[in-house]
Formats: C-alpha cells, sequence, structure tokens
C-alpha cells in the first residue's frame, strides 16, 4: 500500500509517499525563503508560497517515486493545528485528489506526525514517552496508541522552536533560529554569561521559556552604548558565547523537566521502553545527545527521527496517514482544518 502526505502548516510546502513496508519512496521538501528577513514566519505569504508549489511538489514527489495517481491508497494531508492558510491549501489539494481518484482522505493532526514520524524509521512500541518540540508547540506526553496521546506537561509561554527562533532574531542571527544558534555554540564558552532555568526543580513537566528569552535580551542591551537592543554591538566571539549558554540553558530546562517525565511514565508504565524526542528542535545534536544520556541512566531506549525527517516534512504525514489507514481510519471530505488541535483533547492549553 501506498501513501501520499501532504505537508503545508507553516513554512515548508512538501509532500511524500511511504509503502506499508516502511519504505519512503519518495520526499520532496521547499522550503519558503521568504519569510527570513522578517524574521519570522508571516501567514499571508505563507499562504500565498503554499498555493504556488504545492501542485508541482505533489507532482514532484510522484515522478521521483516513479508512480501516478492511481498507483496510491489514500491521501493525508497535515489538517491542522497550524497557520490556517496554510493547512486549507494542503487540505483541499488532499481532498481534491481523493475525490477525483476515488481514494480515503486522511486528516493528520501535525503534532502525532512528529510524534509518530520515528515509527517509520525503527521499531518503537506504544506506550512511549515523549518530548514534542516544535517552532510552536513543546510538550511532554505519553503516546499511548494512534491518536491516544496524555499530556503529562506543556509550556506555559514559548515553546522551545520559539525561544530559540526569537534569541536568533534579537543577536541578528536569521531564521529560523535554531540551526543557526546551533551553528554559533558548536565556537561558543557555555560559562560566560548566567541564565535563568525557569521551572527547575519544581514538580510537574511544565516548561517555560519567556525568561530565558528576557535574559537574552538584557545581555544584548548590555552592548550597547544606549542600552537599546538596536545598537548593541556584539563580535562574533560574544554571539558564539551567547549561542552556547542560551542553547545550554534550554537543554537544561528540557533534560531536567524530562526526568519528571521519566519518573511519571515509569510509574504508569513500568514496562514501557522507550523515548522519543520529535518536532523541529530534536534536529539540534546537543539536545539529541544530552536526551540519549539522561535516557540511558534511566534504562529507556532513546530514539528520534533522523535529523532531516525532525523539522516540518511531507513523509511524517503520509506516514501517519499510512499508520491511520493500516488501523482503519479515514475521514469524511467535509473534514473542517483546524488551527488548534490539541493531541490531548482533556489538556487545556
Ligand atoms: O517542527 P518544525 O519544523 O515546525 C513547527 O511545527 O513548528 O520546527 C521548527 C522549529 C523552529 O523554531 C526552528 O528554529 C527549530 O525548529 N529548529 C531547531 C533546529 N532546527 C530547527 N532548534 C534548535 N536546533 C536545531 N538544529
Ligand atoms: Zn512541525
Amino acid at each position: 500500500m501506498r501513501v501520499l502526505g501532504i505537508e503545508s502548516s507553516c513554512d515548508e510546502t512538501a509532500a511524500a509517499i511511504v509503502s506499508d513496508k516502511k519504505e519512503l519512496l519518495s520526499s520532496v521538501v521547499f522550503s519558503q525563503a521568504e519569510h527570513e528577513i522578517f524574521g519570522g514566519v508571516v501567514p499571508e505569504i505563507a499562504a500565498r508560497a503554499h498555493l504556488q508549489q504545492i501542485g508541482s511538489i505533489v507532482q514532484a514527489a510522484l515522478d521521483r517515486a516513479g508512480i501516478g495517481f492511481k498507483d496510491l491508497d489514500a491521501v493525508a494531508a497535515s489538517a491542522g493545528p497550524g497557520l490556517i492558510g496554510g493547512v486549507i491549501v494542503g487540505v483541499m489539494t488532499a481532498k481534491a485528489i481523493a475525490a477525483v481518484h476515488n481514494l480515503p482522505f486522511i486528516a493528520v493532526n501535525h503534532l502525532e506526525a512528529h510524534a509518530l514520524t520515528v515509527r517509520l524509521i525503527q521499531e518503537v512500541p506504544f506506550p512511549y514517552l515523549l518530548l514534542l518540540t516544535s517552532g510552536g508547540h513543546c510538550q511532554i506526553l505519553i503516546a499511548e496508541g494512534i491518536g491516544k496521546f496524555k499530556r503529562l506537561g506543556a509550556t506555559v509561554d514559548d515553546a522551545a522552536g520559539e525561544a530559540f527562533d526569537k534569541a536568533a532574531k534579537m543577536m541578528g542571527l536569521g531564521y529560523p533560529g535554531g540551526p543557526k544558534i546551533e551553528q554559533y555554540a558548536l565556537s561558543g564558552n557555555p560559562d560566560r554569561f548566567d541564565l535563568p532555568r525557569p521551572m527547575i526543580g519544581k514538580p510537574g513537566c511544565d516548561l517555560s521559556f519567556s525568561g530565558l528569552k528576557t535574559a537574552v535580551r538584557h545581555i544584548i542591551e548590555s552592548f550597547s552604548p544606549d542600552g537599546t537592543i538596536e545598537h548593541a554591538c556584539l563580535s562574533e566571539q560574544d554571539k558564539a558565547d551567547l549561542c552556547a549558554c542560551f542553547q545550554k540553558a534550554v537543554l537544561d530546562s528540557l533534560c531536567s523537566r524530562l526526568k519528571n517525565g521519566i519518573k511519571l511514565f515509569k510509574k504508569q508504565y513500568p514496562a514501557g521502553t522507550h523515548m522519543v524526542v520529535a518536532g523541529g528542535v530534536a534536529a539540534n545534536a546537543a539536545l539529541r545527545q544530552a536526551l540519549e544520556n539522561s535516557a540511558k541512566k534511566y534504562k529507556l531506549i532513546f530514539a528520534a527521527a533522523p535529523m532531516k525527517l525532525c523539522t516540518d516534512n511531507g513523509a511524517m504525514v503520509a506516514w501517519t496517514g499510512m499508520e491511520h489507514l493500516l488501523a482503519g481510519l479515514s475521514d469524511p471530505l467535509d473534514f473542517s482544518p483546524r488551527p488548534r488541535w490539541p493531541l490531548d483533547p482533556s489538556a487545556k492549553r
């Protein structure tokens, strides 16, 4: 069986085809460059760019897989959460293909797609502990099954990826900030600046990153003759040191809160074996290493998708569509896109 997956919920227009044998037959990702000068994604520009690209991206995914629409068994699209203009473009495209070729349509929750991607690559049985950390979300969950997630905690303000993006913007490093900060951090001193680790030591698994962002702002302002961020003058080494300190603070926060998550997971599922990190920030090599060390300490197996499948892509949507299809699940063609769509419906945030 083959499923086409379409992703357009943020600033990547992507399509991919996977088989039920876990083969990634093709994966095409177009990252919109238009947003870089704004230091963040502009929703209207994103929606327009998705509309312009989506037809050729889907065709390229079919061509690279060497198949046509007639060889598909279902078509899936990210139906939320995300920027509604882009989500509508992907969902309408998938519905049109499904209607014309008489295929099942699967409305994929973008967060579930991040959460399940690792299962395309390796055997990771449910239930597993999951750190889901992207540009818009930062949550610690237990993945109990398809469509079944229990939230242990979430950020009370900014997502970790958002904090990376905002810190990078303040330092003038460009967008997306995560990869830029990771690169700078490689040549920086992680002990030069004192940054807070919000929430550490408190019970539970909630996270917070806005205080950290403010602390970074104050450090940058201290390099300015008039105390304004606009006139701050940081050398390349200053930037590298600040990036290293910032990255370490985020990693310390994530690892420490996840430690509480591990304890809750083990209490509820003593036979649970795996700890997974997913979402764009999971592409950070230092984070992966730190989490792998924590997992080992608690005798859990660490698992993460390859880095290029951590940031938004079509394969994660296609694979989640396949998991739904194999479980006998599909959605009606009048399914409405959802700008907000929590993984755990009982969660308040
Ligand atoms: O999952 P994703 O591609 O899009 C959303 O669903 O939000 O995540 C994008 C986020 C951005 O905030 C980006 O800065 C961050 O992931 N990111 C990283 C790295 N690569 C991407 N953060 C830290 N280190 C990285 N290497
Ligand atoms: Zn994402």
